[in-house]
């Protein structure tokens, strides 16, 4: 079976009556790594929340879809369950749930009602993942996040990509606030996931974790758009020169959607 394929088309939204993304245009497809780059406030994480269904954030135009099917009209969980998942930019600490039980209850919710993973064989793909992250078995009967260092929470989202295996994730600056050792573990989790089965999307604003992983396609967003699109050529130079060129290519001064509403 091919991948999955996960269509924006002109995604315009709002949040409290404001336009933040102003006809996103995006394609990932399984096996492709994409990255997403961009100045500070120019919508990358507001894409990624409206893809997963924020309740504050309004689309107003355009379609998302996965496989053809309307993701705009599904749930935030049946957009998990369908094969979509986010790590946030600031995962949420969730008291009173362990880390262990929330994946238990993520994959079961995946694979659905006569169909969930035995309590054996769960604790060995957690124990292999664990191993392979480098994360402390502690961890895994902590509550979710609770506690957590920075650097700790984002090692504990790739553990829950490696964990769920969905068909499409997004990443949100996945990298920041890691030390070096654990962004190449990071990265090392990611990798393992390439497989046609798997597209990503992972918002960054430093080549540095590509260096590690690969992207097929980088895209820099500005004013709530994809601006330009190229290879992971386009990200090198954004690293040496930064954005002013582009802002220069497009004739604008202000990136942010802010000054653009
Ligand atoms: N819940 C909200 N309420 C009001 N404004 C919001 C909200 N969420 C986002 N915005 C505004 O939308 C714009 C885009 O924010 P967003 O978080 O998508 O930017 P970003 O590209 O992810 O930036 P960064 O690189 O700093 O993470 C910003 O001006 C932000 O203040
Ligand atoms: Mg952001």
């Amino acid at each position: 079976m091919a991948g999955s394929v996960l269509e924006i088309k002109n995604l315009h939204v709002e949040i409290e009556g404001k336009e933040i993304l102003k006809g996103v245009d995006l394609t990932i497809k399984g096996g492709e790594f994409h990255a997403i780059m961009g100045p500070n406030g120019t919508g990358k994480s507001t894409l990624a929340s409206a893809i997963m269904g924020h309740p504050s954030y309004e689309i107003t135009d355009g379609t998302i879809t996965l496989d053809g099917e309307d993701v705009l009209e599904m749930e935030v969980d049946e957009r998990a369950r369908a094969g979509l998942f986010l790590a946030m930019q600031y995962p949420s600490e969730i008291s009173g749930v362990t880390t262990s039980d929330f994946l238990r209850s993520a994959i079961n919710a995946r694979r659905g009602e006569g169909n969930e993973v035995s309590l054996m064989k769960f604790i060995k793909g957690l124990d292999e993942d664990l191993d392979y992250l480098e994360i402390d078995k502690n961890m895994a009967t902590r509550y979710l996040n609770e506690g957590f260092s920075g650097g700790e929470k984002k090692r504990n989202e790739i553990l829950q990509l490696m964990q769920l295996k969905p068909e499409i994730a997004i990443l949100d600056e996945i990298d920041s606030g890691l030390d070096i050792d654990a962004l190449k573990v990071v990265s090392k989790g990611i990798n393992k996931m390439r497989n046609e089965n798997f597209g990503c999307l992972i918002i960054t604003h430093y080549q540095r974790l590509l260096n590690y992983i690969t992207p097929d396609y980088v895209h820099v967003m500005m004013r709530g758009r994809v601006v330009k699109s190229g290879g992971p050529e386009l990200a090198k130079r954004l690293e040496a020169e930064g954005y002013d060129w582009i802002k220069e290519e497009l004739g604008i001064e202000d990136e942010t959607v802010e000054q653009n509403a």
